[in-house]
């Protein structure tokens, strides 16, 4: 795997492989990788030539900087994993250069960026927008590739895509879990035991939601949910709320023609977690 720092240094060695008609296929993460994001690898390496990742713990999406010092970092493990699973090229920028030649970009989610991570992180999405862009402006992919566990997220960079017209095939994976059912995240590996027990609670209400979605009103299914996750020690519910998956505006028991998804955040300790599923 050929690891490569400098944005330019990629761009080039990038460019010269694009003019020999091999296609990209790039997937950015944070780091501290899980099976999850080498599902994304398996997912490039089987749609594209070279497979490309890149690992930069972005500080303008972390609105609170406790989580941006406590966000785990495991980099020589991340760099074997890669190895062995056949990633071509390992992309390793620092903040500075990458931001360097930063253009400046107007876009506009609406509703897509108003409730849920966007009213919990203030600036959150904007700073994954200005990421995942320069990262595309260096990498070029021809197809990129994100976890749908960070649903909203999704939903923002396809609407960042098509505000900016890039030409790139998006790909959006399921999400991993463990077998007890929580969310394969980066973040898992900060839960304390009795906290990582009480985990797949997140999971039980949201299958709970699936399974009364349409039989209950859906301010019951919220209220049940939060109170089955609460009913864990130092578990506290940040939002489980149903929402419309295409346009991310909170459910209501009117909305025949939506396409019902629950979304949920919640503090495990001081450990964030999110997961969401699709009700139908
Ligand atoms: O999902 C993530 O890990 C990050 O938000 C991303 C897309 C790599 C941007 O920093």
């Amino acid at each position: 795997m050929l690891i490569i720092h400098h944005p330019d240094e990629l761009s080039d060695y990038l460019l010269r492989l694009k003019i020999q008609q091999k296609s990209i296929g790039f997937f950015p993460t944070m780091g501290a990788l899980h099976a999850g994001h080498i599902s994304l690898l398996h997912a490039a390496q089987k749609a594209t030539d070279t497979s490309v990742c890149s690992i930069f713990v972005n500080p303008t999406q972390f609105n609170n900087p406790d989580d941006l010092a406590k966000y785990p970092r495991t980099l020589e493990a991340d760099i074997a994993l890669l190895e062995k699973e056949g990633c071509d090229v390992l992309f390793l920028p620092n903040a500075e250069e990458l931001y360097a030649n930063e253009k400046p970009m107007s876009l506009d989610f609406g509703g897509l960026a108003t409730y849920f991570e966007g009213a919990s992180r203030p600036g959150h999405f904007d700073g994954v927008a200005r990421v995942v862009r320069l990262l595309f402006d260096y990498v070029n992919p021809d197809h990129a590739f994100f976890g749908l566990k960070d649903f909203q997220q999704c939903m923002i960079i396809r609407s960042m895509i098509e505000q900016l017209g890039l030409n790139l095939k998006l790909h959006f994976e399921p999400t991993l879990r463990e077998s007890d059912g929580l969310a394969m995240s980066s973040r898992n590996i900060r839960l304390e035991s009795a906290l990582r027990n009480s985990a797949p609670v997140i999971y039980k209400a949201l299958t709970f939601a699936q399974a009364s979605f349409g039989s209950l009103p859906i301010h019951e299914i919220e209220a049940q949910a939060k109170s089955m996750i609460e009913r864990e020690p130092n578990y506290k519910v940040d939002y489980f709320q149903l929402a419309d998956a295409r346009t991310l505006e909170p459910l209501n028991d009117e909305d025949k023609n939506a396409e019902p998804v629950a979304l949920a955040a919640v503090f495990a300790g001081d450990v964030r977690l999110i997961d969401n599923l699709l009700m139908k």
